[in-house]
């Protein structure tokens, strides 16, 4: 695997790979990898020649910088299992290049920014939009990966790609969970082995909430909302948000639930002072 820790060898690489008018599927993320991220390396190989990652922890994206300072930083191991998967490049690049003034500029995604996540981390998504531009500027991938575990950040590319005409497909993946059933996160790693067992109540929420829904009753009315909430709090989860909404613009839905859409329910979480998100996809 060719590790690139700056443009030019970036560009380097890639401008073999375009002579030979090879595709290019490209999957970003800020390191401390897991099998969710192999599996977005894992769809890449199979659908293009070549396979790129790119670990950048990107701090526009931090609305809170002690989150910054704690993001889990794991490069050796990063590499390691990139290599067991055969992923061809890494691009690592370092802040100052990738950030070399102040930027002025500020990428808005309107009412996408006004919820759930937009809400709770306000400027989250500019950063994320911002760093997205820029790789993608700079990879010019025919593919580009993400997991569905971040659907909003899902929703957000998808519209910047839109939007800007950014010439490439996005390809969400599935959530890869632990046995158990915790969605696998980079956060994960930050919690007690107690903890990452309590977390798996979270997914279960997710469950018995879609069971509910789809045995036609409304999950987030007082008597049902009520026993949820205090499942959590016995297992020392604080929610931030549980919304149900239209899994295709994110909009709230109120009940009776429309049938014929995608539901997504939708949920963040706090654990030992560790944020998590989770969600789940469904009809009925
Ligand atoms: O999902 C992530 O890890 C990050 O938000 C991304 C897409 C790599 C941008 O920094």
């Amino acid at each position: 695997m060719q590790i690139l820790k700056d443009i030019e060898s970036l560009q380097q690489w890639l401008s073999e790979i375009k002579k030979q008018q090879k595709t290019i599927g490209f999957v970003p993320t800020m390191g401390a990898l897991h099998e969710g991220h192999l599996a977005l390396i894992k769809a890449s190989k199979k659908q293009n020649d070549y396979t790129l990652c790119s670990i950048f922890i990107n701090p526009t994206q931090f609305n809170n910088s002690e989150d910054l300072a704690r993001y889990p930083r794991t490069e050796q191991k990063d590499s390691q299992m990139l290599q067991n998967v055969q992923c061809d490049a890494l691009f690592m690049p370092q802040a100052q290049e990738i950030y070399p003034n102040q930027n002025v500029l500020q990428l808005s995604f309107g009412y996408l920014e006004t919820l759930m996540e937009g809400k709770f981390r306000p400027g989250h998504f500019a950063g994320v939009g911002l760093i997205v531009s820029k790789l993608f500027h700079l990879v010019q991938p025919q593919r580009a990966y993400f997991g569905q575990k971040d659907l909003q950040q899902c929703a957000v590319i998808q519209c910047l790609v839109q939007e800007l005409n950014f010439p490439l497909e996005v390809i969400i993946c599935p959530t890869i969970r632990e046995p158990n059933g915790l969605a696998m996160s980079s956060r994960n790693q930050r919690l007690s082995e107690e903890a990452q067992q309590k977390a798996t109540q979270i997914y279960q929420t997710l469950l018995n909430i879609q069971i509910l829904i789809e045995q036609q009753q409304n999950p987030l009315e007082q008597q049902h909302l009520t026993p949820i909430l205090k499942h959590l709090t016995q297992n020392d989860i604080t929610i931030e948000y549980l919304e149900i909404v239209d899994a295709q613009t994110l909009l709230s839905l109120e009940y009776p639930y429309p049938k014929q859409i995608t539901i997504a329910v939708c949920i963040a979480a706090y654990l030992e002072e560790v944020r998590l998100i989770d969600n789940i996809l469904f009809k009925h």
